[in-house]
């Protein structure tokens, strides 16, 4: 199935047929990104999806994003074009091996990523986004100890802004990320020593900017560490003629699209999700034609889970 105008066409109509909101993260190829009724990072697209007025949310995405969907809206149909669409990210901690670190720290408040599955959200006390999750911990009373989860990159980016020692950090990372190293980083800069960085805080190469931004090898200013939908509003505000982008190279076209003035470049041309991009034409088209794969989280679950979903969205980003 190519992504052509007849395509473009039958998904339109099929999707008002079904009186349904057609949702993309922004690591979907462009073809979907540019189809969805709404584009955008992980926090956006759970606030989007707690207030339509649809009868259903096609979530163009992952698993655990159609799964927060559901969560917030469980009256809803929540359908993902192909339900494989896992992530390396939140399969590193388990309901299991969570109980068993909250027994360690009783006391603890646990902060999970939204890139968890549900049962983990179910134990969770706030979830945060890469972009709140420093103002979801600085909500917290600073003497309370924090067990954060699952991404050690994003946790140690936390550690180090909100400069508390008595965070604990789960040692999971995303494989698409933490790929993006801090050579390929190096080698970047000094070829394009004039660019902007603008680093997703999952990315291995993290430290290293900030390295590269201690040492003076790269002016402070220009080393910016963001999330998906931050990086957008900073490429509407930046004044550089070229911007290295740290993070799966489906951002691109919304950093493009943003600002098209701006040379983008990805750090890493091959950090590619492959569960993102299972979420293909063919399957977007068979997903609205035979309304599958429906997510579902058993209310029990779901109920647990709101309650950690909703303090993320009532924080900002
Ligand atoms: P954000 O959209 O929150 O930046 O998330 C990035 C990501 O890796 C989602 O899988
Ligand atoms: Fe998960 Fe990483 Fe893919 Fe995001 S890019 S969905 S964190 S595997």
């Amino acid at each position: 199935v190519e992504p052509d105008a007849a395509w473009v066409e039958e998904i339109k109509r099929l999707a008002e047929a079904r009186n349904a909101t057609i949702l993309a993260h922004n690591y979907q190829i462009p073809a979907i990104q540019d189809i969805a009724d709404h584009t955008g990072d992980s926090l956006a697209l759970s606030r989007i999806a707690a207030e339509t007025d649809a009868d259903e949310i096609i979530f163009c995405g992952v698993h655990f994003m159609a799964e927060t969907a559901k969560i917030l809206s469980p009256e809803k149909r929540v359908l993902i074009p192909d339900e494989r669409a896992g992530c390396s990210l939140a399969d590193s901690i388990t309901a299991d091996d969570l109980r068993a670190w909250k027994a360690d720290y009783p006391d603890a408040v646990v902060v999970s990523y939204v890139n968890t599955t549900a049962e983990v959200k179910g134990l969770t006390d706030i979830c945060c986004t890469s972009s709140n999750a420093v103002d979801v911990v600085r909500s917290i009373d600073p003497d309370r100890d924090v067990l954060f989860l699952p991404d050690q990159f994003l946790g140690a980016h936390v550690k180090r802004e909100t400069g508390r020692d008595n965070i604990h950090i789960w040692a999971g990372e995303c494989h698409v990320h933490a790929g993006i190293n801090g050579s390929e980083l190096t080698e970047q800069t000094e070829a394009h020593p004039e660019a902007e960085l603008f680093i997703h805080p999952e990315c291995g190469c993290a430290t290293s900017a900030l390295y590269l931004a201690g040492e003076g090898i790269v002016p402070e200013d220009r080393v910016k560490i963001l999330s998906t939908g931050g990086m957008i509003d900073a490429a509407r505000q930046s004044k550089s003629g070229q911007v290295l982008v740290a993070t799966e190279v489906g951002m691109l076209h919304q950093l493009r699209q943003a600002a098209p003035e701006i040379d983008f470049r990805a750090v890493n041309e091959k950090a590619a999700c492959p569960y993102m991009k299972m979420i293909t034409p063919a399957a977007l088209l068979r997903c609205l034609t035979e309304g599958r794969d429906e997510v579902f989280v058993a209310p029990d679950v779901a109920e647990r889970a709101r309650r950690s979903v909703e303090r993320m969205i009532a924080i900002g980003n």
